[in-house]
């Protein structure tokens, strides 16, 4: 034997030796990660009570939401800003003693993708914030037009970081919006919560019970509007409606009447837990995204001039 052929024996040896190492490692491995995978899934799996992130998540918003009042006080006494960073002074204005809403186009046009509540649930909710509200707020206060309830989920283009589009690119979002629509699961909602933010809106807070979750419809709107702006306008896990935008302090309904308490921020808590202990648990059924193009600004919440396309959440659930 010279001893080259040593050499390469001991080398095919050698390598032969590396490779049932390798083979015996690979499959330790995956049959590790198998057992640690099971092991994760097992709790999840046995036990339906196990917290839900997402709806974790939602909650922890909510409850920051819900101190939102107590920490910055009535910010729209003295000229709020919305949540999309408008003055409310700059939307609205008195007309012959009546709250107007001052239209201004939105160049380029926003386009928004939002989910829809049916009148069949707004309806009620909407009575009631009426009849809560209105007497102390006679002209100081704006209801959202309940047949247009609606949970603002992602935005193609909106006024902050504007993305022209063709008539032709709009169309063609507006398809890819119905096919990925087409994929979503009704949602089973409930309502968790009304809360008065400091900037004077009034919101619901849902949970969801079953269907597809709000963070995954955000993620697929993401996926089929590449050119969409990357800073969305809300948390992705959020599902909110607002119901009616307050505009000025309250007044007692009748000059023989006082107001209970001088404090503002107090009597407007004891309004909001009047609308809570009327509706907390309220639950309603979500079946249609609709693809808005809102030519002024807020146009779905000022009754302003928009372009609905309305797609059914396809996927049927048994
Ligand atoms: C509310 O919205 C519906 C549907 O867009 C519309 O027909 C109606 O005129 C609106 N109501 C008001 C008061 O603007």
């Amino acid at each position: 034997m010279t001893g080259r052929t040593v050499t390469s024996t001991w080398w095919t040896h050698s390598k032969t030796v590396a490779l049932i190492w390798l083979i015996s490692a690979f499959c330790f491995f995956t049959l590790f990660q198998m057992a640690l995978h099971n092991s994760s899934q097992t709790p999840s799996s046995t036990s339906s009570n196990s917290p839900n992130p997402n709806t974790e998540r939602r909650s922890q918003l909510y409850d920051k939401m819900g101190r939102d009042l107590d920490e910055h006080g009535a910010a729209f006494l003295k000229h709020g800003e919305t949540s999309q960073s408008l003055s409310l002074s700059d939307i609205f204005t008195l007309k012959d003693g009546y709250v107007t809403p001052v239209l201004k186009p939105a160049n380029p046009p926003v386009r928004a993708n939002v989910l829809y509540l049916s009148t069949e649930f707004s309806v009620p909710i909407a009575e009631a914030v009426k009849n809560i509200f209105n007497p102390y707020f006679d002209k100081a206060i704006w209801f959202q037009n309940s047949s247009l309830y609606h949970f603002s989920m992602f935005h193609a283009s909106h006024h902050i970081v504007p993305v022209p589009a063709t008539t032709e690119e709009i169309e063609a979002e507006a398809s890819s919006v119905e096919a990925v629509a087409a994929t979503f699961c009704p949602l089973k909602i409930v309502l968790d919560r009304v809360v008065l933010t400091s900037t004077g809106v009034l919101l619901g807070c849902w949970q969801v019970i079953s269907g597809t979750d709000p963070i995954t419809i955000r993620a697929k709107l993401k996926n089929v509007l590449p050119h969409a702006p990357e800073k969305q306008l809300y948390d992705a896990a959020i599902l909110h409606t607002s119901f009616a935008r307050l505009l000025g302090p309250p007044k007692a309904p009748s000059p023989t009447e006082v107001l209970k308490t001088s404090d503002n921020v107090q009597f407007f808590h004891e309004l909001v837990d009047r609308l809570n202990s009327q509706f907390r648990g309220f639950k309603a059924v979500v079946s249609e995204l609709w693809y808005v193009e809102e030519y002024d600004v807020l146009a779905l919440a000022l009754n302003g001039r928009m372009n609905i396309r309305k797609f059914k959440l396809g996927c049927s659930t048994e």
